[in-house]
């Protein structure tokens, strides 16, 4: 069994959790900070432990009968938890490029309300059009160029129903303790400039982390325009 030893947060990991891929260990956000899995390849870091589920739930009000799509959803510790909350009549899609975060789910998921699936969700996916309740990605859009962004942004218009989410969960764009060079991250309003969706919150969802909603209405501009002037 693997035994997972503790580490500070040092400069050094700093520049680790908010680096490129392919270093010693995966990190893993706990309660208490971050972990690492000795022993195992670095494939991601994950923001377990470091949200406010419960108010992330709440927000988006997470019930039964609904699809929700965990968009890069690393290893899936979101999925199980929404999964838990829309079953039993309810799907979460799992979506990664990451073959080896969607094998291990897929083995621990199977005969759940989980379809794990490996694919890049800054194109189109097998998911039929118009289908999804709710996109919820955590913390990748930062990692996105601009190309990516637009195909995520477009296969977003195409999977979500008439009214459906979307819930960008990102870092906060001001110094942290960890995360990713400020130049690379979003704050919400420079998230509202580009996403083509109405937006309607913006929520706290830990000490580091916020939550965007946004919402597919039908007549997107006169529904944006609205909400431009509410907001002026
Ligand atoms: C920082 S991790 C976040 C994981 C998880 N969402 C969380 O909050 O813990 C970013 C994840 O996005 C995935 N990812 C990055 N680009 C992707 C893409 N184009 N398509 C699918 N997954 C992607 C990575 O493989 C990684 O698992």
């Amino acid at each position: 069994m693997l035994n997972p030893t503790r580490i500070e947060i040092t400069a050094q990991t700093k520049a680790f959790i908010g680096g490129a891929k392919g270093t010693i260990a995966v990190i893993i956000a706990t309660n208490s900070g971050y972990q690492k899995k000795a022993g195992t390849p670095c494939r991601g870091k994950f923001t377990e432990g470091l949200l406010d589920c419960e108010q992330i739930f709440r927000t988006l009000n997470i019930k039964p009968g609904l699809t929700i799509l965990d968009a890069g959803c690393g290893n899936g510790y979101m999925s199980k938890r929404f999964s838990n909350q829309v079953a039993p009549s309810g799907k979460v899609y799992a979506i990664d490029r990451d073959q080896y975060f969607i094998k291990s789910l897929h083995n621990e998921t199977r005969e759940t309300h989980i379809v794990a699936m490996q694919a890049d969700i800054t194109g189109p996916t097998l998911l039929n059009e118009s289908s999804v309740d709710i996109i919820y990605i955590s913390t990748v859009v930062h990692i996105f160029s601009k190309p990516q962004m637009q195909g995520f942004l477009r296969e977003v218009k195409r999977l979500l129903k008439l009214d459906a989410l979307l819930a960008i969960v990102e870092i906060e764009k001001k110094e942290t303790p960890f995360g990713p060079p400020l130049k690379q991250r979003y704050s919400a309003e420079e998230l509202k400039e580009i996403v083509p969706l109405v937006p309607i919150d913006t929520v706290k969802v830990g000490e580091h982390f916020y939550m965007q909603i946004f919402q597919n209405k039908e007549n997107q501009e006169t529904t944006r325009i609205c909400y431009r002037a509410k907001n002026l």
